[in-house]
């Protein structure tokens, strides 16, 4: 499976524009970062997965290892791959994605895999680290293929009553129209 691929896919499953990101003002980072945010590809929910980062805060330019874990509803299959990467508050991608292979996992089992990826070298004060879980096909099919997600939103903090800690479903990663146009 080529990279090409693979960041395509990670480039699919974009931000979809909540209130939480784009209005909060930058305070500062949650230790521990928490991966409570979800995902949405072509309007459909992708399974929620568990993720920690380490270093924890994420150093600019610095490797990071995500330890990436969950227990998915559908196997992964001999090609699964783990995807890790960053992007801006606007969905962007920054810096790298890095990539794992995932032991062929059946449905209902947990799997467990690391992944390292060196940070970009410019963290701005607010930022998405994104983790996938892909059973990669050709042509890639996002829909399908993208089985597991999850995403960290960090440095924004829209208040007590809607923290990026307390409310899992405040963030929503979604597919935007690229979807369409890719
Ligand atoms: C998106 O979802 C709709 C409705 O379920 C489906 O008809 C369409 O084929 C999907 N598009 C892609 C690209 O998966
Ligand atoms: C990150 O890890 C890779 C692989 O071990 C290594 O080649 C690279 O130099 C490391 N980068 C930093 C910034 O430590
Ligand atoms: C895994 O990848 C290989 C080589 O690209 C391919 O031949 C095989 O069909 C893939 N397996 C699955 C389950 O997609």
């Amino acid at each position: 499976m080529n990279r090409h691929l693979f960041i395509h896919l990670f480039l699919l499953v974009a931000l979809f524009v909540t209130n939480a990101v784009n209005a909060a003002v930058p305070k500062k980072r949650p230790i521990p970062t928490i991966f409570d945010g979800r995902c949405r590809v072509n309007e459909t929910d992708v399974e929620q997965i568990r993720a920690n980062v380490n270093p924890d805060p994420v150093v600019a330019g610095k490797n990071v290892t995500f330890s990436v874990s969950g227990l998915l509803s559908q196997d992964i299959g001999d090609n699964g791959t783990v995807l890790v990467g960053f992007k801006d508050d606007l969905g962007f991608t920054i810096g790298n994605v890095a990539s794992a292979p995932v032991p062929p996992t059946k449905a209902g089992n947990e799997f467990s895999v690391d992944v390292t990826v060196e940070a970009p070298t410019v963290l701005t004060d607010s930022y998405l680290m994104q983790v996938l879980v892909v059973n990669p096909s050709n042509p890639p099919d996002p829909q399908k293929d993208i089985v597991g997600c999850t995403v960290a939103v960090v440095g924004t903090d829209d208040g007590p009553d809607s923290g990026l800690n307390g409310s899992p479903n405040k963030i929503v990663v979604s597919d935007i129209e690229s979807f369409l146009i890719l």
